[in-house]
């Protein structure tokens, strides 16, 4: 039996069981082959984005109108009544009779749950504080299918601010599914949580702690890259020293693999040199524009047309 998602919240990565994700990468390459131009023709998404976004928000106001639908919406929550107070829990319930589907960003680890618990319609989740970017973790296993031609057994680097990129972690509990073998590579302070680290334990993922790329990249298949997160720092933190370790420059690829790709969820600020992006190793501009596929196919299986 196919996985049913109509109606359903995408909150967290581990709501999907392995034949979930399968089942929506695999309607993202169908999508990819053959457009859709009218399969959510009637239907709203309301984008609430109370945080900035370029491609999470973009791409799924593209994903949107590209089907047929159409799009309400902020991309700063000072423009609504949020300024005058009104809570999260009111905000939803009033835009839930104005749209079939809730895209949220939001600054606070939870938010999207909060908007899921008091919205009748499917709340889509695009990034909640330091804790979940569930859509861009399809994307990102949507593009490592593609560029390795298999997602199962793969050496994975992710390197950068492991901490509080939410997008890291996304991944590290999917790479669960697929038995990837992880690398985390991260300026002092800024490692992969311990919660995370625990569930791969539990799980029987492998993972190790490296200070620099020189010691992984000849074993590695993907190299995540991730630029610090310094809005969501302590102010006390200094990283100014540390920034420098962690600036990807094209001649440590010497020793990559051939099939080595290097991606990014972006935005890049300076830790990937621009000279890298001519490198046949780039690949983050690609993943990016797979984030449009994923979100076609995520809309038309929660509004129930695929
Ligand atoms: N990858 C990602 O979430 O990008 P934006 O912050 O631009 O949406």
């Amino acid at each position: 039996m196919k996985p049913n998602f109509q109606q359903r919240d995408i909150i967290a990565i581990n709501d999907f069981s392995k034949e979930e994700v399968l089942h929506i990468l695999d309607i993202t390459d169908k999508i990819k082959q053959k457009k859709q131009p009218d399969l959510l023709r009637g239907h709203i998404l309301a984008n609430c984005f109370f945080e900035p976004s370029t491609r999470t928000r973009l791409s799924f106001e593209s994903a949107m109108q590209r089907m047929g639908g159409s799009v309400i919406g902020f991309s700063d929550s000072q423009t609504t009544s949020v300024k005058k107070g009104e809570s999260l829990s009111d905000t939803m319930k009033m835009i839930e009779h104005y749209a079939d589907i809730i895209v949220i960003r939001h600054p606070l680890e939870g938010a999207a749950q909060q908007a899921a618990n008091c919205s009748s319609i499917p709340v889509i989740n695009a990034g909640d504080g330091t804790n979940q970017h569930p859509t861009q973790t399809l994307l990102d296993l949507f593009t490592i299918n593609e560029c390795q031609n298999k997602l199962e057994g793969l050496n994975i680097a992710m390197i950068g601010d492991l901490k509080y990129g939410r997008t890291v972690h996304s991944l590290a509990q999917a790479s669960s599914f697929f038995n990837h073998r992880l690398y985390f590579i991260s300026p002092p302070h800024l490692e992969m949580p311990k919660e995370i680290c625990d569930e791969l334990r539990n799980k029987r993922i492998k993972f190790s702690f490296h200070k620099e790329i020189d010691e992984i990249i000849e074993k590695i298949d993907i190299l995540y890259v991730t630029r610090l997160q310094t809005e969501r720092f302590p102010h006390h933190m200094e990283y100014e020293e540390v920034k420098s370790n962690f600036i990807l420059k094209s001649s440590q690829l010497a020793k990559a693999r051939p099939n080595l790709k290097i991606l990014h969820p972006l935005p890049r600020v300076n830790e990937i040199q621009q000279d890298v992006d001519h490198t046949p190793f780039a690949h983050f501009f690609q993943q990016a524009q797979n984030g449009l596929f994923v979100r076609q196919a995520l809309l038309g299986l929660i509004l129930g047309k695929l």
